[in-house]
């Protein structure tokens, strides 16, 4: 996969959906450096649709009221290329968010116009090594649309499991009384879905002991019955509770993704990542899907070599045909 640049103070990062709730908190994690550095100056550009570029107005006055050592210019616009131009990294955020009971997929046909415009527009005015990530859903699939619709290098553009990875974490600290920080080497394979397969398989604590038995086993009563299907609803649990989806913990994980694609994973771990296959683990290539990934070089790594036995096979191809049929929609939409 091509590298992209290394980062170099300042950047230039493009929020999309600057008005929305997940913007809300990303935005100021990233002024404040968490994501970037802390020695680099970051340049905002925040899209939006025209009705609500004024409430995106109001956003950047309290990014300038939260006086951030390291925020530069901070620019609002309904344009995308005005909002891609030296794009250094891309937040894929501004998108429809699922009601009560709804599907992921059923957003495709009012989300999936929106992708391959600005995948046109990234590749037209962004920086030639820019970051994507895509967290509009359904992500895998938009992303793919982005992909395909700007020509963009398989590198370039990714989208978000992280916060599926960092839920199937907290699952599994709260079901063994440790913290998440001596949790490594957790995966969530496929779409961010309901057909998503998180992963213990390979699961270690922080002098890799296998925790996988300490779970009950792959095959366990807890892991097929509980953690998988409480990790793989999460999202739907939260709209349940919450009243609307996840949105500081989707800013967070949006802010850990772009982190350790800049910065590197920590030696010995993996995190999860959609990006497109290379075939790996029977994936078709250039399907979107979730995967074990390292950040080596300041570029995502598929990790190889795990072996998959017949009933994590089975799962994993579940979430990918489900991929699959996602795109043909997206052909008969005719959206690319
Ligand atoms: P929201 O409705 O609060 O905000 C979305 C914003 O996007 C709105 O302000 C809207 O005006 C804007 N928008 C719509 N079309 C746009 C376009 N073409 N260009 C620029 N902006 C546009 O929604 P939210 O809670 O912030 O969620 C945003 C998306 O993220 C939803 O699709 C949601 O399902 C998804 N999401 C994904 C994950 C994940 O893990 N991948 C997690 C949480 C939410
Ligand atoms: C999530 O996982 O919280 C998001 O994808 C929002 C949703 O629709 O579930």
């Amino acid at each position: 996969m091509q590298s992209p640049a290394p980062v170099t103070s300042p950047v230039t990062v493009t929020v999309t959906g600057a008005a929305g709730q997940i913007a809300y908190a990303l935005l100021f994690r990233i002024a404040a450096g968490e994501v970037f550095g802390r020695d680099t100056v970051v340049n905002l550009n925040l899209l939006e649709i025209p009705a609500a570029t004024t409430a995106a107005e109001g956003v950047a006055m309290e990014l300038q009221d939260a006086a951030f050592p390291l925020l530069g210019t901070v620019t609002v616009t309904d344009d995308a290329a005005v909002a891609f131009t030296g794009a250094d990294a891309a937040f894929l955020v501004g998108a429809k968010p699922r009601g009560k009971g709804a599907e992921r997929s059923e957003l495709l046909a009012d989300n999936g116009g929106v992708f391959g415009p600005q995948g046109k527009a990234i590749a037209a005015n962004a920086h030639s090594g820019v970051r994507v990530l895509v967290v509009g859903n359904p992500a895998n699939t938009n992303a793919a649309i982005a992909a395909a619709a700007g020509g963009l290098p398989a590198g370039s553009v990714t989208a978000m499991t992280r916060l599926d990875h960092n839920r199937a974490l907290s699952q599994v600290a709260q079901r063994l009384g440790t913290p998440v920080a001596g949790l490594h080497r957790m995966t969530v394979w496929g779409n961010h879905s309901t057909t998503q397969f998180p992963d213990i398989t390979e699961l270690v604590d922080d002098t890799g002991r296998p925790l996988a038995e300490d779970l009950g086993g792959p095959e366990g009563t807890w892991n097929t019955d509980e953690f998988i299907p409480r990790v793989a609803k999460r999202g739907a649990e939260i709209i349940s509770v919450r009243g609307s989806s996840s949105a500081a913990s989707a800013a967070s994980a949006a802010v850990d993704h772009m982190h350790d694609w800049v910065h590197g994973t920590p030696e010995g771990d993996w995190v999860s990542v959609v990006l497109p296959s290379d075939g790996s683990y029977g994936v078709p290539e250039g399907l979107m899907c979730s995967f074990p990934c390292r950040s080596v070089d300041g570029a995502w790594q598929i990790v190889q070599g795990l072996e998959l036995s017949e009933v994590q096979r089975t799962r994993l191809d579940a979430s990918v045909e489900e991929l699959a049929d996602e795109w043909s929609t997206v052909q008969e939409l005719g959206l690319v």
